[in-house]
């Protein structure tokens, strides 16, 4: 056939490098409704559920027990499955009907339910939905914080300016697993050095990783996945009951938890049932409730080139979080893994979010060069500071960010580096030279640092471990260097595990240390004139991109 010049140069585009499948509701490829998918029903008798969602007490899987028994309000469930579904739907985007009165009435229906009201919601409906029943008044924003080496002192210099840049949040992982303890530590003293009250945490095995916690080196703790089938979650060695005494075992230690769940994993590990990959999200979101765990990371997360082939499926991605919101469950709305070549199709999937504002509207912002994500690169990175920023500033929109100067980044990452030099010396672990420190400083990624010794470095990240070293260490090791103001931030984290409010819904603390959450500062939202507005100082700090032309310069 003789090609039209039109079709070659449109093959060419980057959006049709990305996969794209039909529905195929038999192998789980079905974003928001399947034809197998269960009709919403409750049965209760003697205060025990003894059906739910056309499934008999009998016939439970272990995610059906747990939701019947953990995660439905028994009272309401009666009075709220009575309600139509396309009722609830319209009462979510109704102005006058309050956050507090949709919680109280979804708190009564089940999973299917569920996914039936937000079948009725169209993306800009979701969006609506969204800007009221988030947790918290203000949004906020999670960063990646990984290199490529694993280097300690890059993870200072990045969680510093990171945090600078206005994350609420700041989580690493580790290409060599054994490196956590002192990544964990790094990005600790880094973020305090960029903005105090920035909260942290280590991805790794569990074990590691609930020890790293409990020692005080990491604040919160998000991947602890669940999933929406039985066999998923038993190929995973867990239960919905396992990973509930995970998440009391953090929370006893006043770490701030959540859960991750998301569309397409059941997809990938081969076992959806044939049911959507909505409901499968809601048995989740119902799971991770009844665990009492207080929030989730959701929106597919790393699993978003699923629902990212399927028709429907990005729209699918944002009535996932908002069926978190409607639970009463912070919302770290993922945004994190690339799911696309294409720059606009990333762009576009990411306003879901940001326009309504989420928790915390990446779950992951890659606050790295692209190529120096470990968690595997990210939908926006550091390369995107500036085009976020202009969009926050185009739409007077706070998307948890800020634009900063280039002297005061330097200054914090130069800080954060010498802090983790010198803490590093004064506990007697690999050393970090002077020229290390200058490099990372003004480095954009890896490639502009110079090699660590790894060796050294693993020898010490064991050592860490062996010797017991705790948060309280890193404290007196910073105050006995000289670094008293990042020693005082760190011991006032510690002291938020003591006092434990940062464990409320969506909680987040600002650089007093006050705490932000769904508690003391709710989502107020109902209609124009309500709820949060971009005013005053952000709107300020939002308008001061690099790059302006000052009318008074002219
Ligand atoms: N479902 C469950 N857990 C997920 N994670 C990421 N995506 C999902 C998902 N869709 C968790 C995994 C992974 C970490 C980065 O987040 O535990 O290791
Ligand atoms: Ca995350």
């Amino acid at each position: 056939m003789k090609r039209s010049k039109r079709f070659e140069v449109l093959d060419q585009r980057s959006v049709n490098l990305d996969g794209y499948i039909n529905e195929w509701p038999e192998m789980g490829f079905v974003a928001m409704k399947s034809p197998y998918d269960p009709k919403p029903s409750i049965e209760i008798r003697n205060g025990v559920v003894v059906e739910l969602d056309g499934k008999r007490r009998e016939d439970f899987d272990f995610i059906d027990q747990f939701v019947a028994d953990y995660a439905i309000d028994i009272q309401r469930a009666s009075k709220s499955m009575a309600v139509d579904s396309l009722e609830i739907a319209r009462m979510i985007v109704d102005i006058h009907v309050s956050r507090k009165e949709i919680l109280e009435l979804v708190s009564g229906i089940t999973p299917a339910k569920m996914a039936e009201v937000v079948n009725h919601l169209n993306v800009v409906e979701l969006m609506m939905g969204m800007q009221k029943m988030r947790a918290r008044r203000a949004p906020g924003n999670q960063a990646h914080i990984t290199n490529l080496k694993d280097d300690p002192v890059q993870i200072a210099a990045d969680a510093a300016e990171g945090a600078l840049r206005g994350f609420n949040e700041e989580e690493t992982t580790m290409g060599v697993a054994r490196y956590a303890p002192l990544s964990a530590m790094a990005l600790l003293i880094g973020s305090q050095v960029g903005r105090p009250g920035v909260l942290t945490q280590c991805s790794a095995e569990e074990a590691t990783e609930l020890e790293l916690g409990i020692r005080g080196l990491t604040t919160y703790a998000e991947t602890l996945s669940v999933y929406g089938t039985e066999k998923v979650f038993i190929d995973g060695d867990d239960t919905p009951y396992s990973k509930a005494f995970l998440n009391s075992a953090y929370a006893s230690r006043g770490l701030k938890v959540r859960f991750t769940s998301g569309a397409g994993s059941e997809v990938l590990m081969g076992s959806s049932e044939k049911k959507s990959m909505l409901y499968l999200e809601c048995r989740c979101l119902y799971a991770t409730k009844g665990a009492g765990s207080q929030g989730t990371q959701n929106g597919s997360v790393s699993c978003i080139g699923v629902p990212g082939a399927v028709p429907g499926g990005i729209r699918e991605v944002m009535s996932e979080n908002l069926v978190a919101a409607l639970l009463g469950l912070e919302c770290a709305s993922s945004n994190d893994q690339s799911f696309s070549n294409s720059d606009m199709r990333r762009t576009a999937r990411t306003m879901l979010q940001f326009l309504p504002g989420t928790d915390l509207i990446f779950s992951g912002y890659a606050a790295e060069a692209n190529y120096d994500n470990m968690f595997a690169g990210s939908n926006f990175d550091a390369e995107d500071f500036d085009d976020y920023n202009v969009l926050q500033r185009d739409m007077q929109v706070d998307g948890g960010l800020r634009p900063v100067t280039e002297e005061e980044v330097i200054r914090v990452r130069n800080k954060a580096a010498k802090a983790v030099q010198a803490v590093f010396a004064q506990l007697g672990l690999s050393p970090i030279s002077d020229e290390q420190v200058e490099a990372v400083t003004y480095a954009h990624g890896s490639k502009d640092t110079l090699p660590r010794d790894v060796i050294a470095d693993l020898m010490a990240a064991e050592d860490v471990l062996r010797r017991g070293i705790t948060g309280i260490d890193v404290v007196k090791a910073l105050a006995e260097s000289g670094y008293r103001d990042v020693a005082e931030s760190v011991l006032s984290m510690l002291k938020q595990r003591v006092i434990g409010d940062y464990m409320q819904t969506a909680a987040v603390l600002d650089r007093n240390f006050r705490i932000q959450s769904g508690l003391n500062t709710p989502n107020d939202y109902m209609g124009p004139g309500t709820g949060y507005r971009v005013e005053g100082e952000r709107w300020e700090e939002i308008k001061k991109i690099p790059h302006l032309i000052n009318p008074k310069d002219i």
